[in-house]
């Protein structure tokens, strides 16, 4: 909190120094505390409300310091009075364990873009042809970069804050959320509702983000302001979210009961008058040109915001006519994104080098001039392969485009042809692997270039990296730095080496004590739980991601089923292509490959898919879906009834038990009215899922 520093935070000051401090007489002394503790709570609370929502400091540092101390005494000295929504928790509670899911009532939708005006314009004309004889009017907002939160509020109190997740099913960050001083713990004004959800953006503002960089060492940097906010909510520590400095900004309302709301317009006065910020920028207009120069306007003063933007939403203002318009897949016909091109900045090309990938590619990479790009030194670029260099006519020297368009490793866009001197170098992929110096080898009709050495240093130490990361077999203690530890002491000569690793080895290394040896062992037996999949996927198999070694595990049951498949029955896994077939393949066909597998069988590890025992409220019921959904796409309903236990059939049978009709039916909705299966509309689907949501 800075100092008061202007005349009606004085007089404000004065109002509130009328408020004793000390507990009034006359009630028995439990009740008296009680009064007390709501008191220091509701000043607080005030105090943190007109400091961070309005801007309008009331108390000056030493007296909101004041008042908290006195709060956490009490609350320490009377733990039953303890509550989560007491602001003394806005510093975080203790670790979570487990974070729940949370089933979104109502789905959080996603937006559908446009990238032009003409864009806009299609947009708005489907929406008038649906509603011929409709006048629209606009609401215009900016698009916060950052991440969407459902905050429920019953009697007025924060109860859960739960983020997006697949938009039907999300994280339950209700402590982690607690702890952002913009969101209020208890709606303020005379309306409040019994129950009501509130959607809104979870965001942080650049000054903090560059801040958290440079406090952070370099192997933790965050990319932009976007995964800074989701990384720091998503701490199993609140405490640690609770020094992010992340901000909020309401724009929805997923449900509420009891109340009546007619327009956008009056969604966002409401919720300023619940406590929420509302982003200032927000416009109500009247016609299309109106919503083009917002657009046009943001574009420009963008980067004038504390925060990043990556366009602009525009929503049609009245919700009747949001309701008839209704929704497309998960996106609603009412409103639409305009998003605007990522940052682009010019820079030198110094050099290009090449690294060698964990299944031996030879991946170019840019060496530019360092450059600022909104917060974050940029001094190198990915450039995927040869033939990405050639389309594009980069050479070494040129003036180049970069763009950090939100992702992780910024993008060479183009070179700056105008800008050449002629002194520029047309780049060519070395012939030998400038790491083990084999010759590199050349698929036909593929763009990659391989180092074919199965003992290229670089190579086993990428597989390593790979192999103990988050999403393979996440071998906690091991990080990047760990790994090159171990190769290079000689101790990681294959994966199998580390179910092999003992305690005085570990000692040896430089730095490594006792209990960071213990801890890595720990780490390391805990990883032969891991499921099959995450195996298959750390095996640096070529092409195989997360989702193929996911697919090919379900498929195969276990690793001696998918050693006696042939190509073909590999390929023929849905969602499984003919080049990731034909690898697995290949590399299931290679001696060295199969011993590596025997040794990690040796060592424990999970080479089979585990039998879940399937549970939820919808266990023994099986459901078939026909015609298209409004509120959620078929994948995704489908999705929510398995995770609730169900079983999707594949087609109408005796044991098929609910049939669920959305537009346009099938041939299986004929099929079913035969058979006599209980036949149910969307609605009905949509309550199932609340109902056990609710539960
Ligand atoms: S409205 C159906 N309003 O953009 C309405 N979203 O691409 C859906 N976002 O998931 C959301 N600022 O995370 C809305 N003023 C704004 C927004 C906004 C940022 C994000 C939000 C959403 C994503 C959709």
């Amino acid at each position: 909190m800075s100092d008061v520093h202007d005349g009606r935070a004085e007089n404000e000051q004065i109002e509130y120094a009328a408020h004793s401090l000390e507990p009034a007489e006359g009630k028995d002394e439990e009740e008296q505390l009680e009064a007390h503790v709501a008191e220091l709570r509701h000043r607080i609370e005030e105090a943190n409300y007109q400091y961070f929502v309005n801007d309008n400091p009331v108390l000056t540092d030493a007296e909101y310091d004041q008042l908290m101390i006195e709060l956490q005494r009490i609350e320490r000295e009377n733990p039953e009075l303890q509550t989560p929504d007491s602001p003394t928790q806005r510093v975080g509670a203790g670790p979570v364990q487990d974070v729940p899911q949370h089933l979104h009532p109502v789905p959080m939708l996603s937006l559908a873009n446009a990238r032009s005006e003409r864009e806009l314009l299609d947009w708005h004309r489907r929406a008038q042809n649906i509603l011929p004889n409709a006048t629209f009017s606009y609401v215009c907002e900016l698009k916060i970069d950052g991440l969407a939160m459902a905050l429920t509020y019953e009697q007025g109190r924060l109860v859960t804050g739960a983020s997006r997740g697949d938009g039907l099913i999300g994280e339950d960050w209700t402590p982690n959320v607690r702890t952002i001083r913009t969101i209020t713990h208890k709606l303020r004004g005379k309306r409040v509702p019994p129950k009501v959800e509130v959607r809104g953006e979870i965001y942080m503002p650049i000054k903090s983000f560059e801040q958290l960089n440079e406090d952070m060492s370099d192997t933790r940097l965050f990319a932009n302001p976007r995964n800074a906010a989701a990384g720091s909510l998503r701490q199993k520590d609140p405490r640690i979210t609770a020094t992010r400095n992340l901000s909020f900004f309401g724009y929805q309302i997923g449900y509420v009961e009891g109340m009546r709301i007619n327009s956008h317009w009056e969604t966002l006065e409401l919720l300023k008058e619940w406590g929420f910020p509302v982003n200032p920028n927000v416009q109500l207009v009247h016609n299309l040109e109106d919503v083009m120069a917002y657009c046009n306007k943001w574009e420009k003063e963008r980067f004038n915001l504390p925060y990043e933007i990556d366009g602009v939403v525009i929503k049609i203002n009245d919700l009747s006519h949001q309701e008839e318009l209704g929704t497309v897949a998960r996106d609603p016909r009412w409103a639409i994104a305009f998003k605007y091109p990522p940052i682009q900045v010019a820079t030198k090309l110094l050099d290009i080098r090449v690294n060698v990938g964990r299944t031996g590619s030879l991946n170019p990479w840019a060496v530019l001039e360092p450059i600022n790009i909104r917060g974050v030194t940029v001094s190198r670029a990915s450039l995927h392969n040869e033939g990405d260099i050639q389309r594009k006519d980069l050479r070494i020297g040129d003036w180049v485009l970069v763009q950090r368009a939100g992702e992780v490793i910024p993008q060479v866009v183009k070179p700056v042809v105008e800008r050449r001197t002629g002194q520029e170098e047309v780049y060519h992929l070395p012939e030998r692997c400038p790491f083990c110096d084999t010759p590199i080898i050349r698929i036909p009709d593929q763009a990659m270039a391989y180092c074919p050495n199965k003992e290229c240093p670089e190579r086993i130490l990428q597989s390593v990296i790979h192999f103990v990361s988050k999403g393979a077999m996440d071998i906690e203690s091991i990080g990047e730095k760990m790994s090159e530890q171990l190769v290079n002491a000689g101790y990681i000569k294959t994966l199998s080496d580390f179910y092999h690793l003992t305690e005085e080895q570990l000692l040896a290394l430089e730095g490594v004590k006792k209990k960071s040896a213990d801890n890595m062992l720990t780490a390391i037996e805990a990883s032969k739980k891991r499921p099959f999949w995450r195996v298959l996927f750390g095996l640096n198999i070529r092409y195989i991601g997360e989702k193929s070694a996911q697919l090919l595990a379900s498929a195969f049951g276990n690793i001696d089923a998918l050693k006696q498949a042939s190509a073909e029955e590999i390929i023929k896994v849905p969602g499984v292509g003919p080049e990731i077939g034909q690898s697995v393949y290949s590399w299931l066909q290679d001696t060295d490959n199969l011993a590596l597998i025997e040794r990690l069988r040796a060592a424990g590890l999970t080479l089979e898919e585990e039998r879940v025992e399937i549970t939820g409220p919808l266990v023994g019921q099986s459901f078939l879906l026909t015609g298209r959904l409004q509120a959620m796409t078929r994948g995704a309903a489908e999705e929510a009834l398995i995770r609730l236990g169900g079983k999707i059939a594949t087609g109408v049978s005796k044991s098929l038990t609910h049939l669920i009709v959305g537009e346009d039916p099938g041939s299986k909705l004929a099929k079913a009215q035969k058979s006599g299966v209980a036949i149910h509309d969307e609605e009905w689907l949509v309550n199932l899922l609340n109902e056990h949501a609710e539960a």
